[in-house]
Formats: structure tokens, C-alpha cells, sequence
């Protein structure tokens, strides 16, 4: 991979721990695009990796999860080089043609990168070893591992519960399998296809509830048969044929509204606020947190309705409103599962009770981001509670004390909620370490200070 820019820093969490406080000032007022969706981000290098030809990328985001991708791609044999700000180029080795890499790929802090590499990896001849960074060493790997050892991937080797450092020896006949996965989750639908490729059948994966549909959409794009059905009420079945030939194409990376809801949120409980966040993916699979915010009463315009690069994307306007709790169904949470830490300190400005219901998967996150929220909204004086696994907010129409100091466990998205947070409270809210903000978006502080954001040192 060629130098860049971002190679000169520490990767993300292996300085020394940053504090960082933000405290209430002006309003939010302007206009921001979001960095380019992380998801998108990652599928885009990894197809490039899998296709022959040159695969160019507009707009990829340069937070440290997909720099550790983009060097895991280079290691497999591509040649991954940046032209410039968000623009990448991939020469790809096409499916079946990949190399062993030499050393072990580190994935840093990305549960989305492994986990997509295990499947193309374990649709290999290769033995490869993955690990990361302490919130990676403790996040599940099992639910990964379980269907590509069914499609013949030997595991060589794996920490205590099927964790990272895990070891690899993929088969260049993966079986052809029908799996129904047993939790909602995009990494593993995607693990199974990216091994599915290189089989000489036909894969399917079942999901009980549709997870983010990236892969799909975009291994279609590259060249790939793959079908996506209803199945059950919220269910898909996807389908794609094995062996496909695919065909180097240019991607154009969307505004990832998993980091737009931080100024979404900011300038929905900050008095005076009134923002144009641009360019906002608006893919039905990401956006449950803005129909809940709709649902709460936000004033959230949807401007310039647009496709681009294969995704409905809008502009959204947004004012700061008086919000109400609301109730959010299990069903959602895969449309906003990255969003539940900004959703929680939006419903401790509500009026009235919000309970978020289904958050299983909240606990096996960057952190156990259930524990995490509740102890942020406890240090702010916030009352909530934890019921199974519903998180109960109870908001204080409008006005939080603050004042607290959050624990971010390696948690980039804990670290950028409680920031806002401390934008409207009535003291400010400080976190232990702002470091891990640079996995998925490194220019938070100045995007959000453009708006009118006032951060200090803690
Ligand atoms: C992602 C899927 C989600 C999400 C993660 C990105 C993806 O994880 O939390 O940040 O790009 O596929 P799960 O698939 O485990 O729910």
C-alpha cells in the first residue's frame, strides 16, 4: 500500500488516552457532509481486492477501520493505493487468486473488517491469522466461525471463546450452504457470501430479520448473480451463485449516517440549532434512528432526495425541537444498531419515558455498549434502567445536568455521544479518551466545531 497521510499517526488507541470535555455554547447552525460510510467503505476495498481489473473509489472513508482493511487487501495481493483525499485505487487479483499473506492482519479496533476478511479468507487455500486490539479480542467470533466450518474452513487456532488472535485454513472448495442466521448481523450475512464465492454451488443465507444490505447490493454491482427475497415478516433470503467473474468497477462512497447522527442529534437538543447535514445515505436498512427521531417529535426535513453511487441519499435539515419519549421496537434495532448510544442521549432531553427494546447485540459491540450508555446516562444524572435487554431512558424535557466523566472502553461512538451530550447539558460532559473517534471519523472535532461545537481539554 502506497503512504498516505494518516499512516504518520498512531493507529487509533495506541497513544496515550486523550480526555475531552464539551460544554454548552452556541447552537449548532450550518452545513456539514459527513466522512463516507464505513460499511460501504470496507465492502468497497474488499470487492476491489476480489475483482480483476481496477476498481476506483470516490469518497472512502480514511477513518483507522478501513485503513486496516485496506492494508489487510494489499496483504492478500492487491495493489491498494490513495490518490487523494477519499479517492483510492484497487488492483484487484479476482476471485480464487488471492495470496497467503506473510504476517498476522491486524484489524485494530474493526469487528467489520475481520469478520469480512474470515469469509474470504476461509474461501481460500491460505492459513491467516486475525487479530486486534483489546475490544476486539473480547468481541464474539464463534457466530463467524460456526458457518465456515461447515462450509470446510479448518479453525487452526482461537483465544478462549472463540476469540481473537484466530487462526485460518481456508478451502479453495468452499461446501455450497443454506444458513439461517441466529442474530441479526451484516458481518456474518457477509462473511458467508465472501467465502460463498469461491464455491462451486450456490449459497444462501436466511435472516429472520434484514440486517444492512450492502454486500448484496454491491457484489451485484461488481458482476455476481445474487438474489434477495422476503422471508417472514422483517426477513430476507439472499442467494448467490459461486464462482462468479467479477468485473473491476468505480464506487462512489455515500455520507455515512451512522456519523451524521452525532449533528443530527447535537442539533435536534441544542436551543437555536438549525443544520443541513448533505449527502446523508438514506438506504431504508440505516435509517431507523431518523424515523424514531421523527417519531420523538424531531423537526427533520429531508431535502434533495437523490441516488448516488447506487444509494438513495438527501440532505437533511434539522432544528432544534422539543422531543417526546417513544417506544422503539425490537424490530428496528438493525436498522439503527450503531445508533443506540445518540438515541439515548436524545431521549434524555425528551419529555417522558423512551424505551428502546431488543438491545442484545448492544452488549457484544466495540463494548458492552448496554453497560456503557447506562453508566454515561447515570454520570449525567440521567435517570434509566436496564429491563432484559430494553433500555429504559427517562428524559428531563429539555434540560441534563451533566458533569460527568464517561468511561469509553475503546468505544468510538460512546465517546462521540456523550460529547454531544455535554453540547446541550447544563455542565460539561467529559470522556476518559477521544482517541478511538479516529476509527470512523477522524474529523469529528473540527466538523462538528465548524457547526459550532466548543470541545477542551479535560
Ligand atoms: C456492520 C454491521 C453491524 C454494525 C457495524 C457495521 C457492517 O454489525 O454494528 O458497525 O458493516 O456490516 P453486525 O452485523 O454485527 O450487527
Amino acid at each position: 500500500m502506497q503512504a498516505d497521510a494518516n499512516a504518520a499517526a498512531p493507529p487509533a488507541g495506541h497513544g496515550p488516552a486523550q480526555p475531552l470535555s464539551a460544554g454548552a455554547g452556541a447552537p449548532l447552525t450550518g452545513r456539514m457532509r459527513p466522512p463516507g460510510d464505513k460499511s460501504i467503505s470496507h465492502r468497497a476495498l474488499i470487492l476491489g481486492l476480489l475483482a480483476k481489473g481496477r476498481t476506483t473509489i470516490e469518497g472512502l472513508l480514511e477513518g483507522d477501520d478501513v485503513l486496516r482493511t485496506a492494508a489487510a487487501c494489499a496483504a492478500l495481493g492487491a495493489k491498494v493505493e490513495r490518490l487523494g483525499p477519499g479517492a483510492w485505487r484497487v488492483d484487484g487479483c479476482g476471485v480464487g487468486s488471492l495470496l497467503e499473506p506473510k504476517d498476522t492482519l491486524d484489524f485494530g479496533n474493526a469487528g467489520t473488517g475481520t469478520r469480512l476478511m474470515m469469509g474470504v479468507v476461509g474461501g481460500h487455500a491460505m492459513t491467516a491469522t486475525f487479530d486486534g486490539d483489546a475490544s476486539l479480542r473480547k468481541r464474539p467470533m464463534r457466530r463467524i466461525l460456526d458457518p465456515l466450518t461447515q462450509m470446510g474452513v479448518r479453525v487452526v487456532s482461537e483465544a478462549e471463546g472463540g476469540r481473537c488472535p484466530v487462526t485460518l485454513r481456508g478451502t479453495s472448495e468452499p461446501a455450497p450452504i443454506e444458513y439461517r442466521t441466529p442474530v441479526p448481523s451484516a458481518q456474518l450475512k457477509s462473511a458467508i457470501l465472501l467465502a460463498g464465492l469461491n464455491s462451486p454451488g450456490r449459497t444462501v443465507v436466511i435472516e429472520t430479520e434484514a440486517s444492512r444490505n450492502h454486500t448484496e447490493k454491491m457484489l451485484a454491482y461488481f458482476g455476481a448473480s445474487v438474489t434477495s427475497a422476503p422471508d417472514g415478516a422483517h426477513g430476507r433470503r439472499i442467494t448467490l451463485e459461486g464462482r462468479p467473474e467479477l468485473t473491476a468497477r468505480d464506487v462512489i462512497v455515500p455520507a455515512d449516517p451512522s456519523s451524521g447522527a452525532f449533528a443530527l442529534v447535537g442539533a435536534l437538543i441544542i436551543p437555536g440549532s438549525d443544520v443541513v447535514i448533505e449527502g446523508m445515505m438514506m438506504n431504508p436498512l440505516r435509517i431507523g434512528l431518523i424515523t424514531t427521531l421523527i417519531e420523538m417529535g424531531g423537526a427533520i426535513e429531508t431535502l434533495n432526495p437523490r441516488i448516488e453511487g447506487g444509494e438513495d441519499v438527501a440532505d437533511l435539515r434539522v432544528r432544534h425541537s422539543a422531543l417526546h419519549g417513544v417506544d422503539v421496537p425490537a424490530e428496528r434495532a438493525p436498522s439503527m444498531i450503531d445508533e443506540y448510544p445518540v438515541l439515548a442521549v436524545a431521549a434524555a432531553f425528551a419529555t417522558g419515558e423512551t424505551r428502546m427494546r431488543g438491545l442484545a447485540e448492544l452488549r457484544v459491540k466495540e463494548s458492552d455498549r448496554l453497560a456503557a450508555v447506562a453508566a454515561g446516562l447515570d454520570a449525567a444524572g440521567v435517570a434509566n434502567r436496564i429491563e432484559g435487554d430494553d433500555l429504559i431512558v427517562t428524559g428531563g424535557a429539555g434540560a441534563v445536568r451533566g458533569g460527568g466523566m464517561v468511561a469509553t472502553h475503546l468505544d468510538h461512538r460512546i465517546a462521540m455521544s456523550f460529547l454531544v451530550m455535554g453540547l446541550a447539558s447544563q455542565q460539561p460532559m467529559s470522556i476518559d479518551d477521544a482517541s478511538m473517534i479516529a476509527t470512523s471519523f477522524p474529523t469529528f472535532r473540527p466538523d462538528m466545531e465548524r457547526l459550532g461545537a466548543r470541545f477542551s481539554a479535560a
